[in-house]
């Protein structure tokens, strides 16, 4: 796609600049208006080229996500044809299967909902464990899963060479397994139970970890209580020493303090959420993707 404008929203600023300087493009804000009782009023530019490049991130994802269904139709309405959605953390991909009777499969239905708005997706690390590609979820859609791990893997074996990337779970095998090959790292996963919100038990694979340079690798931190207690989990079993790195750094509440709490080292992140843990841009990486659609 060759996009005439970059259209991002205006509390994702310097996200959007690094965008647009990689693509060499022109940025349009779309300005956002909270009215009292917590409604959104966005002002596009009135003009817009018939193909749009549509940056919007969905951490903090309700608010943003209603704003994004408000700006899509409209910017339709002021001219594109063409819009090409670039979302670097697409939130509700955690919820893939319904675990109790009646639960919506979140996955499922925000896809198809952006999939109906938009004429493609790209993204990074989107939590897809049980299905393959954004696709199965975008019914005639085309939608790009970019990986963050080969960077993070990078920026792993420049700061801690020699490490032992760990998944906490067995679905982060893909993100250790690619950050490890292409850096040649050893990697392993641990098993991880999920009890709340905040509870969850992880078990070490059946390998040493006594004197071994661990570093805990996932795509989305949360609560960090995954990484919390992988953590605990290594450093008891001798780690020499236990450091961080994901893709989406969310990070809420007590997140960072916990991990803090817990031994960890140092916490890295890529800044497909931007965070004051981000150390590893992926603008070049989403740039090539949208230049190749
Ligand atoms: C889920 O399997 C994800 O890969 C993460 O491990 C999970 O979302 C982390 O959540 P939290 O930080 O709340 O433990």
């Amino acid at each position: 796609m060759n996009p005439g404008l970059l259209l991002a929203f205006d509390d994702e600023q310097a996200q959007a600049e690094a965008l647009a300087t990689a693509l060499q493009i022109d940025l349009a804000l779309v300005e956002r208006h909270r009215f009292p009782d917590g409604e959104s009023r966005l002002r596009l530019p009135p003009q817009l080229p018939a193909q749009v490049l549509l940056l919007r991130g969905l951490h903090r994802p309700n608010h943003k996500l209603v704003e994004l269904l408000i700006a899509l139709p409209a910017a339709r309405a002021l001219g594109a044809r063409q819009i090409l959605l670039v979302s670097p953390y697409l939130a509700y991909m955690r919820q893939d299967m319904a675990f109790t009777p009646g639960e919506a499969v979140s996955q499922r239905h925000i896809a198809a909902l952006l999939g109906s708005l938009v004429d493609g997706l790209i993204t990074v690390d989107p939590h897809l464990h049980r299905i393959r590609s954004l696709d199965e979820v975008m019914p005639g859609k085309r939608g790009v899963a970019l990986s963050a791990a080969p960077l993070l893997g990078a920026w792993v074996a420049q700061q801690v060479p020699g490490a032992l990337l760990l998944g906490p779970d067995e679905e982060a095998l893909q993100w250790v397994a690619e950050a490890g090959r292409c850096h040649g790292l050893d990697f392993a996963v641990c098993r991880k139970q999920r009890l709340g919100d905040h509870e969850v038990r992880v078990a070490l694979p059946a390998l040493s970890l006594a004197g071994r340079a661990v570093v805990l690798m996932d795509d989305v931190a949360s609560t960090g209580r995954t990484l919390v207690e992988a953590t605990r989990a290594a450093l008891a079993a001798g780690a020499a020493s236990v450091d961080v790195a994901v893709t989406h750094a969310l990070f809420v509440g007590d997140a960072l303090a916990a991990l803090q709490a817990a031994g960890v080292r140092q916490v890295w992140s890529s800044d497909a959420v931007p965070h004051a843990t981000a150390v590893v841009p992926v603008a070049g990486l989403i740039a090539g993707a949208v230049r190749a659609f």
